[in-house]
Parts: structure tokens; sequence; C-alpha cells
């Protein structure tokens, strides 16, 4: 299927979101249910109260980012060792897209598949992201994808506040240079980090947020490899997806 759909052949859009909504494992009928639904929201944007986050971490003292462009930016996170992670990274994974896109894709943090390759989301939950992104009519080059930690956590376990606290900076800088008009937050790591909040992801999704003190709106919505282990949740990421591209369009 996919490589029929990069070759540019005859099939309409339709036919080709039908084939990628099928992968993402969602009936071609739901395709009308998200426009009402997300107007039944209303695209209200919820300012997160909950800074209830109760560590207060401290940063080492790391190199300054704030001014940096991308290519010192990305040699700042390559030889970063502020956090014990550098220690069992095979590379670090900075992040990948077209920096001038509208949308931002922030996960949680690399896996094997990218420890190993250096580029987030290229593993099973990447492609499913990919599917999820063609679904809707983006190209996985025409977004920008980073993840709240740029190294491995051991076993893939769940990032540790130091580690976030540390990390943290990078995705600020790249959040400044990219300036898109909306961000996506993958999963509870990366929703709960980026709100500044303890609230479940289920209670997350399905609205829009604002990041922070920026304006950008931001969508919650679940992680791919969370979805592939329940694939009976795929239909709500894909409301959240409507209501992403339901947001960029009012604010067109
Ligand atoms: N999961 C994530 O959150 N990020 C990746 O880059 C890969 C898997």
């Amino acid at each position: 299927m996919c490589s029929a759909m990069g070759t540019g052949t005859s099939l309409g859009t339709r036919n080709r979101r039908y084939l990628y909504l099928q992968a993402m494992g969602i009936q071609a009928w739901e395709l009308r249910r998200p426009q009402t639904e997300a107007h039944a929201v209303g695209h209200q944007v919820v300012r997160t109260q909950e800074t209830d986050n109760p560590s207060i971490v401290e940063a080492p003292e790391g190199p300054a980012v704030v001014d940096l462009d991308w290519t010192p930016l990305q040699t700042a996170v390559e030889t970063c060792t502020l956090c014990d992670l550098h220690s069992s990274r095979t590379r670090s994974v900075f992040g990948v897209g077209n920096r001038n896109a509208d949308w931002l894709l922030i996960g949680e943090a690399p896996g094997r598949d990218e420890d190993q390759q250096g580029e987030p989301f290229v593993g099973r939950a990447g492609q499913l992201l990919n599917a999820m992104l063609l679904a809707i009519g983006l190209q996985r080059e025409q977004v920008y994808i980073a993840n709240i930690l740029k190294c491995r956590p051991p076993n893939n376990r769940d990032p540790k506040p130091e580690e976030v606290v540390c990390c943290e900076p990078y995705l600020m800088r790249q959040i400044e240079l990219i300036r898109p008009r909306l961000i996506l937050a993958l999963g509870r790591i990366a929703a709960q980090n980026l709100l500044r909040t303890e609230t479940a992801i289920g209670k997350l999704r399905g609205r829009v947020h604002q990041f922070r003190d920026t304006g950008i709106p931001l969508i919650a919505t679940y992680h791919p490899a969370y979805l592939l282990r329940s694939p009976g949740e795929k239909r709500k990421a894909w409301q959240d997806l409507q209501l992403a591209v339901e947001t960029l369009r009012e604010r067109a």
C-alpha cells in the first residue's frame, strides 16, 4: 500500500485517505463523525491551570541554548552530558522535519530504533504515526517531530524529572526557532510535561490547550505505541487529529 502511495499514482485523495484510515484501524464511515464532535467541543482554548507538578528539579549548569541557531543547537544536543542518559545512548535524537512547519509533534523519548538511527519515531510507532499524518493529508516531511527527551532512557522507562529539566531548554529553543502554529503532544509524558500537569491523558485529550504563554494551541492525543497496544482507542486519536486540523483552519 505505502509504495503505491509514494509513487503518486492515480489514487484519489478519498481513496488514499480510506486506505490510511484502514491502516489506522478506523472504519471509513467514521470520517464524518469527528467534524460534528469537533464542533461540539467548540474549540475552546483551555488554559491548563494545573501547574501541580510538585517536584521542583534544578538543572545543572549547561550551555546557554537560548540564542543558538539550528546547527550549534544540534551540536549542543549531540555533545550533551547534562544527565546520565548520555552514557547509555548510542545516538542522541535531535528531531527531524520541516523547520518551518505549522505542525510540531512532540513525543516522549527515543526508543531502541530511534537510539540506533538518531531519528524520532522510526519504529513501529513511527509507522503508525506516519499513517496518522497521511490520514489528515500530511507527509512526515511536512511536520517537525521531536521528543521531550533527546536520549533514550534505559529499557524505555519513563523519563525522570531531572532528565526532563536538563533536556527542556533544547526543545524550547526548537519551538522558538520553528514557531509552529500547532503543537500535537503524543502521549501522557509529552502532554503532562508540556502542560506542566499530572492530569491523565484521557482528560487532557479532546480539547485545545495553550502551550504555556506562547499562544500556540496544543492538542494532546494518545501515543502511537499505546494505540498499537490498544487499537480500540484509535477512534479517539482520529478525533484529536480532526480537532487539530479544524483548530488550524479556524486560526488561518
Ligand atoms: N516513542 C517516542 O515517544 N518517541 C520516539 O521517537 C519513538 C517512540
